[in-house]
């Protein structure tokens, strides 16, 4: 652990971009539909969203792996299936795997080229929270496991999985729509599940302007009367509380 720590202070005091790393803003919304939010905001409410793909999320039943910040999921892009498994870290204490914070190209969303499957990093901040986190996409391309043998292993740094124990949990609608919000752009995100609409606005911001440019668009949105999320998470936290659980299933 404190191995890991000292890696990623010296990542930042090596990398003098570091202030040019892109956050992930991320702002969890309660009203009841996008309709509604697009009204509040200004924008045509009945407008098409851009993207309609939707979303399977992967876990135990009940979900145990989600409470450490270990996520998986089955979504397209660009018309094709893939996979994806999501780490979160938490940078204070950071047991991310070495050859992410390793790499200088991890600013946020570079995509590392000329491999098979794609490595992605964001910091990600919800309410007052910044975590750091990784995740490795492959397109499914007919193949029978859903999950690739690189996926398995980055996934198992974290924590062991029995990966024949999860099941679907979905197909959820997830569209998007971009906005402009305060002259930033914006993606609000919904995740329909059941009678749920889980939305999240994402703005993207350099680390060295996040915290105002946070604190402009909660204003912002305050002004507009959205109705924020009391406790501030990611989606697939959001979903299975919906459905009914909680910590309780964690395993370890
Ligand atoms: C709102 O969006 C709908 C659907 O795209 C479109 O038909 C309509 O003309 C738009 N209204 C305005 C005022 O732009
Ligand atoms: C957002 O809208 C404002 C006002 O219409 C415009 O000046 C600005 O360029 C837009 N920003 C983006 C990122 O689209
Ligand atoms: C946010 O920033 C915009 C553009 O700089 C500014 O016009 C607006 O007043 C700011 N809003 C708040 C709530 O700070």
């Amino acid at each position: 652990m404190l191995r890991h720590l000292l890696i990623v202070l010296s990542l930042f005091a090596l990398c003098p971009l570091g202030k040019f790393f892109k956050l992930s803003l991320q702002w969890a919304i309660y009203d009841t539909d996008p309709q509604t939010v697009l009204r509040k905001l200004g924008e045509n409410s009945t407008q098409e969203p851009y993207k309609k793909a939707p979303i399977t999320y992967y876990n135990t039943n009940p979900p145990s792996y989600i409470w450490d910040g270990l996520m998986f999921r089955i979504k397209t892009r660009r018309g094709e299936e893939l996979s994806a498994v999501k780490a979160h870290f938490d940078p204070s204490a950071s047991d991310a795997p070495e050859r992410f914070l390793w790499n200088q190209e991890v600013d946020g969303n570079t995509i590392i080229p000329d491999v098979p499957e794609r490595f992605r990093c964001v910091w990600d901040r919800y309410g007052n929270d910044i975590s750091f986190a990784c995740q490795i996409q492959s397109l499914l391309a007919g193949r029978k496991e859903l999950w690739t043998d690189e996926q398995v292993r980055f996934a198992e740094r974290c924590q062991s999985v029995t990966w024949g124990d999860l099941v679907g949990f979905g197909l959820n609608p997830n569209p998007k729509w971009r906005l402009n919000v305060t002259g930033h752009r914006a993606v609000m995100d919904d995740v329909q599940a059941g009678l749920f609409h889980l939305m999240e606005l994402e703005v993207k911001a350099f680390k060295y302007e996040g915290e105002e440019v946070y604190q402009n668009i909660s204003t912002y949105l305050g002004e507009r009367g959205i109705v924020l999320c009391y406790k501030q998470e990611p989606k697939t936290v959001r979903l299975f509380h919906a459905i009914g659980y909680d910590r309780s299933y964690r395993l370890v």
